[in-house]
C-alpha cells in the first residue's frame, strides 16, 4: 500500500504474525485448555463470588478436563460486575492493579474493569496484532479518534498503534474541524474511531471544500457500535479507503477482542488464545453449535487482574472456522445487541437491518434516527433520515415510500419514515444512539 496508489482493491501483502496465529486448531485448542484451567483455578481462589458461583452450581475449576466441560460453569453477566461495585471482581491485590476503566452504561453504577502490567501488556499486544490485521505497519501514522478516558476505546488502541511500532496520534473525540486539520497536515495512513463518527467527519471534509477521497488516509478501523455492509460500502467509496471492523468491550478487555482482516473482510477473526468465545441461546442459554446464531460469551484465557468467565455480552453473532488465520474463528459482524431490540408487534428489528435499507434507498443519507412512540395501544417506530444534499423534494418523497416498502419486505413491519432535510440529526461523536425511546410507560 503506497500512500499515492488507488486504495480500494489493492490488498496490502501479509505481515509477520505472531506464533499465535500461525497455530493450527490443535494446538490453538491444547494451548486454550491449559489456560483455561489456570483462568478457572484463579477466579476460584481469589475471588469471592466464582467461588460462591462455582460452589452453588456444583462445579470445581478441577472437573474442567476438556474445553467442552467449560458449558458446566455458571456464566457472568453485567449486573454481577454492578453487584461487585467497583472493585470486588479484582483476583489480585489493589498494589498489582495499574489501571482502571469503566463503561457509563445507560442506568445506575458503572462497570468497573482493571488490568495488571501484564494484563495491559497483553492488551498492548491483541491491539496491535488487530491493527497489523487491518493492514496497519510499523512506521504507520495513526490518527485515532475514539475517546480517551474511563472508555476503553482512546488508551486501547493507543498502547496497541505504539506496541505496533505505529505513530500514535490521540486526538480523541469531538472538534471535528479540527480532526479534518489534523488529518490534512499530519497525513496518517490510518484512522480509528466509530463508524458513525468517521461519517460526521467525511461531512465536515466536505464542508469544507476538502474532497474526502484525497485524504491520506488508507484504512479505517471501525468498532465500539454495531455497522453493515451497506456502511462499509458508503464509507470504503467516499473515503477510497479500507474499511475494516474490530470489536471488542470493557469487561473482557477493551477493543481489540477480534478484528477483521483487511485482505478478506469476512467477519472478525477472534485472538482465541486470549479469549475463549461460545454463542448460546440467549434466552435460555443452551450452546449452540459454530455456524448457529446466538448470543456471544466471552471466557478471559490469560487476564490476571479481573479473570472473566463465560460473559453474557448480548451481543449476536454466529461463529465460523477461520480464513486468513486459519486457526482462529472468525465471529461474524454483530447483528445488534439483544438489548438493542426492538419488539414492534411481535417482529425483532435490529436498528442494523434499518440501516441496511436506509443505505440502499437512493436520495437517503446515511444519517438516520428510529424513534419510537405509543399510538393507541401499540408501539410505532419512525426511521427518520436525513436526505442527501442533492436530492429533490420528490425524489425525497418517492424515498420514504420506497424505505416504508423495503422494511416491510426485508424486516416484516411497518415503520412509518420521516425525510429530513440535511444537517438537522444530531451527530456522532462517538458511540451514537439511534433508539430515541418516546413511547408512554
Ligand atoms: O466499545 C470497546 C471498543 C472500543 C471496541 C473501540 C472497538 C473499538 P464497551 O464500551 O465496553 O467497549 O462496549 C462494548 O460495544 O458489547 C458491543 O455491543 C459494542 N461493540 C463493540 N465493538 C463492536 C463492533 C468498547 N465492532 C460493546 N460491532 C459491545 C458491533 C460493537 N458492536
Amino acid at each position: 500500500m503506497t500512500a499515492t496508489a488507488r486504495r480500494l482493491g489493492e490488498v496490502p501483502a501479509p505481515a509477520t504474525l505472531d506464533p499465535a496465529e500461525r497455530m493450527s486448531v490443535d494446538e490453538l485448542r491444547a494451548l486454550q485448555l491449559d489456560r483455561l484451567r489456570w483462568t478457572l483455578r484463579h477466579a476460584y481462589d481469589n475471588v469471592p463470588f466464582y467461588r460462591r458461583s462455582f460452589d452453588a452450581a456444583g462445579v470445581h475449576p478441577e472437573d474442567c478436563r476438556e474445553l467442552s466441560d467449560l458449558a458446566k460453569f455458571p456464566t457472568t453477566s453485567k449486573a454481577d460486575l454492578r453487584d461487585n461495585y467497583p472493585f470486588d471482581l479484582f483476583a489480585v491485590p489493589q498494589d498489582q492493579v495499574r489501571r482502571i476503566h469503566a463503561s457509563s452504561g445507560t442506568t445506575g453504577r458503572p462497570t468497573v474493569v482493571g488490568y495488571t502490567a501484564k494484563d495491559i501488556d497483553t492488551w498492548a499486544t491483541v491491539m496491535a496484532r488487530s491493527i497489523r490485521a487491518a493492514g496497519g505497519r510499523p512506521g504507520h501514522k495513526v490518527h485515532n479518534a475514539y475517546g480517551y478516558g474511563l472508555f476503553t476505546g482512546g488508551l486501547g488502541a493507543h498502547y496497541g498503534i505504539e506496541k505496533l511500532g505505529a505513530t500514535a496520534i490521540p486526538v480523541s473525540g469531538g472538534m471535528t474541524p479540527r480532526q479534518v486539520q489534523l488529518i490534512q497536515d499530519f497525513r496518517p495512513e490510518i484512522i480509528m474511531l466509530t463508524p458513525s463518527y468517521m461519517l460526521t467527519i467525511i461531512d465536515e471534509f466536505e464542508k469544507q471544500g476538502i474532497d474526502p477521497r484525497s485524504s491520506s488516509l488508507q484504512v479505517g478501523i471501525f468498532g465500539a457500535e454495531p455497522w453493515t455492509e451497506q456502511m462499509r460500502a458508503e464509507i470504503e467509496q467516499r473515503m477510497d479507503m479500507h474499511a475494516v471492523d474490530i470489536y471488542g468491550l470493557s469487561e473482557v478487555m477493551g477493543p481489540g477482542v477480534s478484528q477483521e482482516c483487511v485482505e478478506s473482510k469476512d467477519g472478525l477473526h477472534v485472538w482465541e488464545d486470549h479469549f475463549l468465545p461460545e454463542v448460546v441461546d440467549p434466552l435460555d442459554g443452551t450452546p449452540l453449535r459454530d455456524g448457529e446464531e446466538g448470543e456471544l460469551l466471552f471466557t478471559s484465557l490469560t487476564k490476571e487482574a479481573l479473570p472473566i468467565i463465560r460473559y453474557r455480552t448480548r451481543d449476536l453473532t454466529t461463529l465460523l472456522p477461520g480464513t486468513a488465520r486459519p486457526g482462529m474463528r472468525r465471529m461474524q459482524k454483530i447483528t445488534g445487541r439483544s438489548d438493542d431490540m426492538i419488539i414492534l408487534r411481535g417482529v425483532n428489528v435490529f436498528p442494523t437491518q434499518i440501516e441496511e435499507v436506509v443505505l440502499r434507498t437512493h436520495g437517503l443519507s446515511p444519517h438516520f434516527q428510529l424513534v419510537l412512540t405509543t399510538e393507541g395501544r401499540m408501539d410505532a417506530l419512525t426511521v427518520r433520515a436525513e436526505a442527501r444534499p442533492d436530492a429533490s423534494a420528490e425524489r425525497r418523497a418517492d424515498a420514504a415510500a420506497e424505505l416504508v416498502t423495503a422494511v416491510k419486505e426485508t424486516v416484516g413491519v411497518t415503520v412509518a419514515c420521516e425525510v429530513v432535510d440535511p444537517e438537522t440529526l444530531e451527530r456522532s461523536v462517538g458511540k451514537l444512539q439511534r433508539l430515541k425511546d418516546l413511547r408512554q410507560r
